[in-house]
């Protein structure tokens, strides 16, 4: 089921690819805050999704995560073509490609980052996947490598080549994640480039979303999503005020984890998302400690039963 960015409804809002969080458990938790927020899957390997059943499985979503989106990376364009192939045949919306990680060793092979440096190659495997199958292909990048004075240049080679919409996380490559995201180089990008751009980096809830994204069509939010999937509620202040509130949500995610993994594989997965929960509340300090170190689901499901009677204070969300 394909989609057109150019046909979405403004502002384009989207749950931004995240390795490890944003798996179709997650994503259908947080469809159920929000029925329009657009889900991207965790990036994966164009080439490990041809080769291994298991990659492919990670890239598995339930009819209710539309519009889906799924992101890939790689460095070979025949590769990403026979994937692209395979996931329109599956029925997701578009497919994404991951120009942006910066981790050492997915630049070091020329993947994520590594393409904002080899434009030719970058160009030919967004030509790849627009000539195998009727989706758009959007990319999402950084604003460049050590600075955002090649980031025009590097877009309108991108479109030129086939993209559809140009995703940019306000940090260089250089920044990793460090300093504070820069959103005018987006703007401008955004004033000289004919296809949609979204703006990513920091954004907090859907009312910094629409201030910080100005001229540009939307924003994906990341890290403030993790353990907050009421970020995506259209009412500005759904977060959950009472922990009750907030463990029956805790409870409704595992429990989505576990219909997709298996139980010891989905109780240390949940850490990651659990320390995210557990953020901003405070006098917890012990239970927190035993929570994220549970042995076992029954250990793991009695903590909770504790935690939802206690009266720990939840800092407002902002
Ligand atoms: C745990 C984690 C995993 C991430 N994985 C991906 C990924 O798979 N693909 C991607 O394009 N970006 C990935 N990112 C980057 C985010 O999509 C986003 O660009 C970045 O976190 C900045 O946005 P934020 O400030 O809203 O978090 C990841 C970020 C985090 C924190």
């Amino acid at each position: 089921m394909g989609m057109k960015w150019a046909d979405m409804l403004r502002p384009i809002v989207c749950l931004a690819p995240m390795d490890g969080i944003t798996d179709s458990a997650y994503r259908q938790l947080v469809r159920r805050f929000n029925r329009d927020v657009v889900l991207f899957s965790e990036f994966t390997s164009a080439d490990g999704f041809l080769r291994s059943e298991k990659v492919r499985g990670r890239l598995d979503f339930a009819a209710e995560e539309h519009p889906y989106f799924v992101q890939l990376f790689g460095n070979n364009p025949a590769s990403f073509a026979e994937a692209s192939r395979a996931l329109e045949q599956a029925g997701v919306a578009g497919i994404d490609i991951n120009m942006g990680c910066p981790a050492k060793k997915i630049v070091a092979s020329q993947h994520g980052s590594g393409l904002m440096r080899d434009v030719d190659r970058a160009c030919r495997i967004v030509e790849a996947v627009a000539g195998a199958c009727g989706l758009e292909v959007s990319v999402k990048t950084r604003l460049g490598w050590t600075d955002s004075t090649g980031l025009l240049d590097f877009a309108r080679a991108l479109v030129g080549a086939g993209a559809s919409l140009i995703a940019v996380h306000g940090r260089t490559y250089d920044q990793a994640f460090k300093g504070a995201a820069d959103w005018a180089p987006i703007h401008d990008l955004k004033r000289q480039l004919a296809v949609p751009v979204l703006g990513n980096g920091d954004v907090e809830s859907l009312a910094d979303g629409r201030a910080k994204m100005g001229n540009l069509d939307g924003f994906m939010i990341g890290r403030a999503a993790i353990g907050n999937p009421w970020v995506f509620h259209p009412a500005a202040s759904a977060a959950p005020l009472t922990m009750a509130g907030r463990v029956s949500v805790i409870r409704e995610h595992y429990s989505l984890m576990c219909r997709l993994k298996d139980r010891p594989r989905a109780l240390v997965e949940f850490r990651k998302h659990l320390s995210g929960y557990l953020r901003g509340v405070s006098h917890i300090k012990s239970m927190r400690g035993a929570l994220m170190t549970a042995p076992d689901e029954g250990a793991f499901l009695r903590l909770l039963d504790a935690l939802e009677s206690c009266e720990a204070p939840i800092a407002q969300a902002s």
